[in-house]
């Protein structure tokens, strides 16, 4: 099988884009970024991206959310859940989300992200424009709240490869940000992270 991750295309040359980042960043009132959410399933990623980005977006904001669940019913359809296909899924957003920095706009992405390799890479991908926020809650706060019965089904093996139960998450060891959502409400933890963008991300 191919591995389309090492497939370079030749005879290439890259375009120099006139508007630099500055300008963005006059016209939006703040700078490109990538939110990059990692964690559990049931940590939170889903409901806090989408609140910070109704926040974000009330305060002038040009934020979008890049979720797991939508962005595999999409341009990762043909991707799975074994190392590699994650590897690969993580690729792709990371890239997108670098675009969409670039573009000027806060991306938010929230996939579960499991491997730290796979997170240092989307990181690269952005450069100076990543921040690694992990959404933090222990396996058993998860498995308590199985928003969507999938650890059910994985503990009885009818899901293969579930992360935290069959396949592995490897937590951040330098995250920019935790946010605890076992010990913090979900106001609490979308303030901590909109006040971050602000101090990190805002005009002046
Ligand atoms: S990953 O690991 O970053 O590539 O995963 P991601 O793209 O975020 O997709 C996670 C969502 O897919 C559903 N799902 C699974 N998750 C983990 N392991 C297995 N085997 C699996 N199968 C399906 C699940 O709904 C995840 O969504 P969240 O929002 O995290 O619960």
């Amino acid at each position: 099988q191919r591995n389309m991750a090492t497939v370079r295309s030749a005879n290439i040359t890259r375009v120099e884009h006139r508007i630099s980042p500055e300008e963005r960043l006059a016209r939006n009132g703040h700078a490109g970024a990538v939110l990059w959410f990692t964690g559990l399933s049931g940590a939170g990623k889903s409901t806090l991206a989408l609140e910070v980005e109704s926040r974000l977006f009330a305060r002038g904001y040009q934020a979008y959310v890049l979720d797991g669940d939508n962005i595999r019913g999409g341009l990762n359809a043909n991707l799975g859940f074994s190392p590699e296909d994650r590897a690969e899924n993580i690729r792709r957003v990371g890239e997108v989300a670098a675009l969409f920095a670039r573009a000027g706009m806060i991306a938010i992405s929230a996939f579960i992200s499991p491997y730290r390799a796979d997170r240092d890479r989307a990181r690269s991908a952005a450069s100076g424009s990543f921040r690694e926020i992990y959404i933090k809650a222990d396996l058993e706060t998860c498995e308590s709240r199985d928003p969507k019965g999938l650890y059910k089904r994985a503990r009885t093996g009818e899901i293969k490869e579930f992360t935290g139960i069959s396949a592995p998450y490897e937590a951040p060891e330098s995250a920019e940000l935790v946010v605890d959502t076992s010990a913090h409400s979900i106001e609490e933890c979308v303030q901590q992270i909109v006040d971050y963008v602000q101090r990190e991300f805002a005009q002046n």
